[in-house]
């Protein structure tokens, strides 16, 4: 089997938060690690770990204080936020615990509001979210408001803003940690349904049943990875 190119790579990544009045704390420490296109990767760790931080830096939403980062193949540490913006723009979704929705403006404005940054036409905007909207089994449902809807459904709702520039990746932090079990799940098996079709997933989740959609596991200790490895030869 030929390996696959590798999307995300950490060298010797290091995070440390500076606060006002020159106290500063380490969060990440010398973290090494690569994914592949196309892996689907839960990344655990008690809270306070690091996992949002590490989610971050990858998805370019901040920048390491040291090591180098590599996404798709490009050096990505040092580049300007303006850059950052560009890079997250192309390559990058993102999918939170939150949603992110904006409540009062229509679902097809929610999904489509990434293009607005990128000059697309008003109507090849609606064509696009409603596209999406299928993908995520949201069709009808794109001239109502969010706040109409379920939980379940606000996050397909963000997911199909995140799938709307074809992105490489897909970032979720604690994606479910909002929702019931069976909602859970049924966001989870979307996932999964994503994955199948090629897009690299990389999820933070505190839950070991939300993990299992996972093949591979990076378990952060204190800012150090303490387990990389298959989800199901993982033992605690
Ligand atoms: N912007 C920031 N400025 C200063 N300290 C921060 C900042 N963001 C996070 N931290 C600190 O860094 C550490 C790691 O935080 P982080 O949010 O990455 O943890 P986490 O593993 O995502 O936790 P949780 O499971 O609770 O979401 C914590 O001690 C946190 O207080
Ligand atoms: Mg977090």
């Amino acid at each position: 089997m030929s390996e696959k190119p590798i999307v995300i790579e950490v060298k010797d990544l290091c995070k440390t938060y500076y606060m006002e009045g020159g106290a500063s704390q380490v969060v990440l420490k010398h973290i090494n690690f690569k994914i592949y296109e196309g892996e689907f990767v839960a990344i655990m760790g008690h809270s306070g770990s690091g996992k949002s931080t590490l989610m971050n830096t990858l998805g370019c939403l901040d920048r390491p204080t040291s090591g180098e980062y590599f996404l798709a193949g490009e050096s990505v540490a040092k580049r300007t936020d303006k850059e950052l913006a560009i890079i997250r723009g192309q390559k990058i979704g993102f999918v939170f615990q939150n949603f992110n929705l904006m409540m009062k403006r229509s679902i097809v404005d929610n999904v489509s509001m990434p293009l607005i940054y990128q000059g697309v036409s008003e109507n090849e905007r609606r064509e696009r979210a409603l596209e999406m909207l299928k993908i995520v089994g949201l069709e009808g449902y794109g001239d109502r408001p969010p706040s109409q809807i379920s939980g379940g459904m606000q996050q397909r709702v963000a997911i199909a803003r995140a799938l709307i520039n074809h992105p490489k990746i897909i970032f979720a932090d604690e994606p479910t940690g909002n929702l019931d079990s069976i909602t859970s799940d049924e966001i989870m098996n979307l996932f999964t349904e994503l994955n199948k079709k090629g897009i690299t997933i990389v999820l933070v989740t505190h839950e070991d049943d939300v993990a299992d959609y996972a093949k591979r596991m990076i378990k952060i200790s204190d800012g150090r990875v303490e387990y990389d490895g298959l989800r199901k030869e993982y033992h605690a």
